[in-house]
């Protein structure tokens, strides 16, 4: 399984889930590594995606796992969908926000349980020396992290893989630069944190600190 920037970062999306978390929603699922990985630590996942072909791969790529722990996969628009008001302990977006109006946070922030959290892992574009500089710096460690990755598969034996083969996700390049990300943060997720990741993400953690009621 080739290295892949997203997954790679699962870990560290997994260390801010909230200490009491029961129900998740993952938006732009795609085949649902994520998803799965959530639903393993006994989280109830809803996990959505409008691509019917990555929604099919994530079904049969959760086949085997023990029942309860099966994310519930849903061929879905998250921006033309309803979603439940204070509902969520955690809600994820993987490398799928620049698919929609940035806005679209507004309905994901209002969908969380007090004390939820929501995690975006986003791409950008490059567009300032800032930028190209951490692009730079990371050329080499993804070469290394590839060579890596490449030498462990070929010592370990086969395993069930990641789905890729079975259909690929949509993907679609970032538009919006990191600057106005964080100033349409700054409007509609008070007290989010963002920082730079090395492999041409960023993450974004909002936490919802309301007790009882949300009200922007
Ligand atoms: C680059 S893929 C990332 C998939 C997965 N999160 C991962 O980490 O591998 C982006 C995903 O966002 C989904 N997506 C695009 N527009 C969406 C929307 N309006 N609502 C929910 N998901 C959407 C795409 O179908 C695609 O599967």
């Amino acid at each position: 399984m080739p290295f892949n920037h997203n997954d790679h970062y699962h870990r560290l999306l997994l260390r801010q889930l909230p200490r009491s978390c029961s129900t998740a929603l993952d938006v732009g699922c795609g085949t649902g590594r994520f998803a799965r990985r959530l639903a393993r630590l006994g989280v109830e996942v809803r996990a959505v995606d409008p691509s019917e072909e990555a929604i099919a791969a994530a079904c049969t790529l959760s086949e085997g796992m023990p029942s309860g722990m099966v994310p519930r996969f849903e061929h879905g628009d998250v921006t033309e969908l309803e979603l439940p008001y204070g509902h969520y302990d955690f809600i994820s977006c993987l490398a799928s926000i620049h698919h929609m109006p940035f806005d679209t946070v507004t309905s994901l922030r209002d969908a969380l349980a007090p004390g939820g959290v929501l995690v975006i892992l986003g791409c950008y574009p490059e567009k300032t020396w800032v930028d190209w500089a951490w692009s730079l710096a990371a050329v080499p460690a993804n070469a290394v992290a590839r060579v890596t990755i490449a030498v462990m598969d070929r010592t370990r034996p086969a395993s069930a893989g990641s789905g890729r083969d079975l259909a690929k996700a949509p993907v679609r390049p970032p538009t919006v630069p990191l600057l106005q990300i964080r100033q349409q943060a700054d409007l509609l997720l008070p007290g989010f944190t963002l920082r730079r990741l090395l492999f041409w993400r960023y993450l974004l953690v909002f936490r919802n600190t309301a007790v009882g009621s949300t009200d922007y």
